[in-house]
């Protein structure tokens, strides 16, 4: 028995589908899946099986597609928008919201999605606002200073890799179709996650092109073995984190780079000078106390990595940088910070307000020395 809202199955599979020419049965079941828990996958069949002709068409044996794939059903309302300078911020779901934009018409993607899945549900950031936890770890005090909450990723079971490995195939798939050849594709991460989104976008699509090292020491204690500190006062149990991963990855070329920069305006990094390339490691620091009161989200990356980040995607300073997952907006600050055109999407209406409060005043930060090297 289906224990989902009436016709949120359907949706699932129309959504996912709108990603991609066909699917097979198999593919489809566990799209859903990520998106709803567990459904059995005889359900699946029979929405599916239902909905032919009307919504479905079948291609080959086991294999589904929209009917008509570029009907009405495609075409999302505009969600309500702001613009701030060179910035245009939409309150939507960007799973959404990709789905209606026009294939081809962004030229670079920097983004820093939610990790845990369920870290930005209204359930756990209830918990968060109102100091209780759940996923979130709220650190003690630390030399008088509070410090941020951190989700708690080493919670992660075998089956909630598997639902992120399918949130980022069907993130890269969506991404695949709305940027243009050659577009960069930088994603943050984590040491422990890095992989699964990397392995997933490559299946998406998208080709890997490395890793940006953003070098960084977090207060993240707790290296040490679980109650048995005094006994094993050697070990650490991981690596102490002194970095963090962010993924690079590209849109096929057409044809040679310098066709793409031609035609495209994509194919390569801006280099920071003439002289300098633009290098895969970036010396940075914990986001600044400043920056935090003008925009206290738990994930807030700091101006001074960020704009160089987001300077770097257009390699000729020219086209549109998305952030699919803008939260306090901290992208599109450092966009108008560097001059560039960018667009931002935000599903959660409590962070929609406060970037944009927050832009206007993170793109006016200054940065330290050395942070724009
Ligand atoms: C890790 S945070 C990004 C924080 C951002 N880097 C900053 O500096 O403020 C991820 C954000 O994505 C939002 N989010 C989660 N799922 C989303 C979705 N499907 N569409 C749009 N936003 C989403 C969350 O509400 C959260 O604000």
């Amino acid at each position: 028995m289906l224990r989902h809202a009436p016709g949120s199955v359907r949706d699932s599979i129309v959504e996912f589908l709108s990603t991609t020419e066909s699917a097979s049965l198999h593919e489809i079941h566990h799209a859903v899946g990520a998106r709803l828990g567990t459904v059995a996958a005889s359900s699946v069949r029979s929405y599916l099986n239902l909905n032919v002709p009307d919504l479905f068409e079948r291609v080959g044996r086991g294999s589904y597609r929209l009917a008509g794939r570029a009907d009405d059903h495609l075409v999302a309302p505009q969600p309500p928008s702001a613009r701030h300078g060179l910035a245009t911020l939409h309150h939507a779901d960007c799973f959404e919201w990709l789905r209606a934009q026009p294939s081809r018409s962004i030229q670079a993607v920097v983004t820093d999605p939610p990790y845990g899945l369920v870290e930005y549900t209204s359930k756990e950031q209830g918990k968060l606002r109102d100091g209780r936890g759940g996923i979130w770890r709220i650190p003690p005090s630390y030399d008088g200073h509070q410090r941020s909450p951190l989700p708690r990723f080493t919670v992660l079971t075998e089956d909630d890799r598997a639902v992120l490995r399918l949130f980022f195939l069907d993130f890269g798939r969506m991404l695949a179709r709305v940027v243009v050849p050659g577009a960069n594709v930088v994603v943050a991460s984590n040491p422990l996650l890095a992989h699964v989104v990397a392995s997933a976008m490559s299946e998406a699509g998208l080709e890997m092109r490395g890793y940006v090292t953003r070098l960084v020491m977090t207060m993240r204690g707790g290296d040490r073995p679980k109650n048995a500190h005094g006994e094993f006062p050697d070990v650490s149990v991981l690596p102490r984190s002194m970095s963090e991963p962010w993924v690079v990855l590209r849109t096929p070329l057409e044809g040679r780079v310098q066709d793409n920069l031609r035609r495209w305006r994509t194919g390569g990094f801006r280099r920071p000078s003439v002289e300098r390339p633009f290098g895969d490691v970036i010396r940075s620091h914990p986001t600044p106390v400043t920056e935090k009161r003008i925009a206290p989200h738990p994930s807030l990356k700091p101006q001074g990595f960020l704009r160089q980040i987001v300077r770097a995607v257009l390699p000729m300073g020219e086209g549109m940088v998305l952030d699919p997952f803008a939260g306090s907006g901290s992208t599109l600050a450092a966009a108008n910070a560097v001059g560039y055109n960018s667009i931002g999407v935000e599903k959660d209406p409590a962070y929609v307000d406060l970037a944009n409060r927050s832009i206007p005043l993170l793109e006016k930060v200054p940065v330290r020395d050395g942070d724009l090297g």
